[in-house]
Parts: structure tokens; sequence; C-alpha cells
């Protein structure tokens, strides 16, 4: 029996890796960009056979699977498990690695170190890093020119939402959304490849589109950005909870989960599993040798 769990066959086994021309290729034809997180090998294979463009390792993982209340206590050590069990259930997906909190932030080495090791370790495609001020660009300029791929991440930076004042939409007013603006041109001036927009008003997000060159990916930043990417725990209802607004449900696993294991409980207790059908058997001159040897 194997205990490799297999990977389904994607919808279109012909489908292309993901490249950055193509990703740049996809902006350029008007065609929507799909991206989703995953943390594991599981959520990874499910993104893969649903076809979807770019694959996250989101830090989210601090809170969908760790359990912590915020984003930052989660580890670069952890990140790489996660990312590397995900890398294992991909083949066509981009895959992009976020660094975690306190990972990039003290210099430009420790930025590429530790991109270094999302790529090396864990097989990462590219690497993803928060907020847009002039060191987190100079990071971002920096990881660039080592060779790996950077993805920006401005608005709603959730490593920041102590400093934000809390995890709520940003540029709402005038200066604040202008500032977005140009933390976003500043990470593509330092060579991102594409830009997330996280929790910003859609006509904000509709007025900045015009100015930004690389793939926008939106999460609560309206329908005009490249394309939109979900917490595979919330568009799936793994969690209780609606989560933020922008969140829309595509599944209710979580009652499904709890469904589950109730029955899976019910059963045991009632002596139903495990059946026949669960068990394995022995020859019938085995087991008569066996009671004679325990007499
Ligand atoms: O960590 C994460 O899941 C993210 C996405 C919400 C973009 O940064």
């Amino acid at each position: 029996m194997s205990t490799q769990p297999e990977l389904r066959v994607p919808h279109d086994p012909g489908r292309l890796p993901m490249t950055l021309p193509l990703l740049a290729e996809k902006k350029r034809l008007g065609q929507a960009i799909v991206m989703v997180t995953a943390y594991d090998h599981p959520s990874a294979c499910a993104a893969e056979a649903a076809g979807v463009d770019l694959v996250l390792v989101g830090d989210s993982a601090a809170t969908t699977i760790l359990g912590h209340s915020s984003t930052t206590p989660v580890t670069l050590e952890e990140m790489l498990v996660l990312t590397a069990a995900a890398r294992r259930g991909l083949r066509t997906p981009l895959l992009i690695g976020d660094l975690p909190f306190g990972s990039y932030e003290r210099s430009d080495e420790q930025a590429i170190d530790t991109a270094v090791r999302m790529v090396k370790e864990a097989g990462a495609d590219a690497v993803k890093l928060e907020g847009g001020n002039e060191a987190s660009a100079r990071r971002a300029r920096a990881i660039v020119q080592a060779g790996i791929p950077v993805m920006g991440h401005v608005g709603l930076t959730p490593q920041r939402s102590t400093a934000l004042g809390g995890w709520k939409a940003q540029g709402r007013t005038a200066p604040a959304a202008a500032r977005i603006g140009a933390e976003a041109l500043a990470l593509q001036e330092s060579g991102c490849f594409a830009i997330v927009f996280e929790a910003i008003p859609a006509a904000v997000t509709e007025e900045l589109m015009g100015h930004i060159e690389v793939p926008v990916i939106g999460i609560g930043a309206g329908p005009a950005t490249d394309g939109q990417v979900l917490v595979f725990h919330d568009l799936l209802g793994i969690r209780e909870g609606l989560g933020p607004r922008f969140v829309k449900r595509y599944a209710n696993l979580f009652d499904e989960m709890i469904a589950g294991v109730s029955a899976y409980a019910e059963d045991v207790r009632a002596r139903r599993y495990p059946g026949p059908e669960h068990s394995y058997k022995i020859a019938p001159e085995q087991l008569e040798e066996l009671r004679r040897q325990l007499g």
C-alpha cells in the first residue's frame, strides 16, 4: 500500500508552468490572474488540480493553521516546512513563499539570506514581502538583484497591523491613498514582478491601476486589479467565523469536518467501526498455530 498521496491530474494536463513572462502577458491580454494561498501538500494539490496561476504560502499560516491570533509569531523555520510541503504538490502554478515578520527587515543581507533559504530549502519560485516604505523597497531590490523574484504587498500589511491602527482598510483619505500609490511605484521600481493590494477602497485601486505596470493582485481591493487572491481557509470555510467582508465563501468545510469527526466518534462508541472490510486477514492455519502457541 502506497503511503504517498497521489497528485491528482490537473484539469488541463497540457497546462504550461506559470512563468514571469507568462504572468506579464496575462496582464497585457487582460486575462484575470488567479492566486490562492496553500499551506501544505493537500491544499497545494487542490490548487494544482483547480488550475490556479499563483500559489502563495502566506504567513497567514500563523492564523489559519497554527492557531495564532496574528501573523507575526510564525517563524522562518515553520514557513520553510510549509512551503516545502506545498512545493511537493505543485507542478504548474508559480510558488511564492511569504517572508515572515522579522526575517528580512534588519538588513539587505538578512533579506537575501532568508529569500535564498526559501528558494534552496523550500523550493519557492519567488518570495513576497510586506510594505512599500523606503526600507521595504530597498530589501525588495536587494533580493531581486540576488536573482530571486519578489512580489510586493501594500495597503493592509498584517505584519504591521498594530502600527497601521488595526486590521482595517487602508487608503481611505487622499493622502493615505496617494501613499499607497507611491509605495506600489517604489516596489515596482525595485523590480517586483507583481504587487498585492490588500484592503483598499475599490475606487482607490481603480485610480492607481493606470499607474502600475506590473500585475496587481487584489484582496479586498475591488474588481479593477489584474487578479485576485483569497486565503484557502477563508474561501473553503475551513475555519470558524466569516472573516473580513471581502471574503466570498465557496464551501463550508469546517461544518463538514465536524460532521465527519462526529460520525466517526459515534461509530466508534457504538462499535460499528471498524467493520470486517477495514480489518486485515490471517490464514486460518496461521491463526491455529498462534492459538497453539498461546496455549
Ligand atoms: O499571508 C497571506 O495569506 C497574504 C495574502 C492575504 C496576500 O499575504
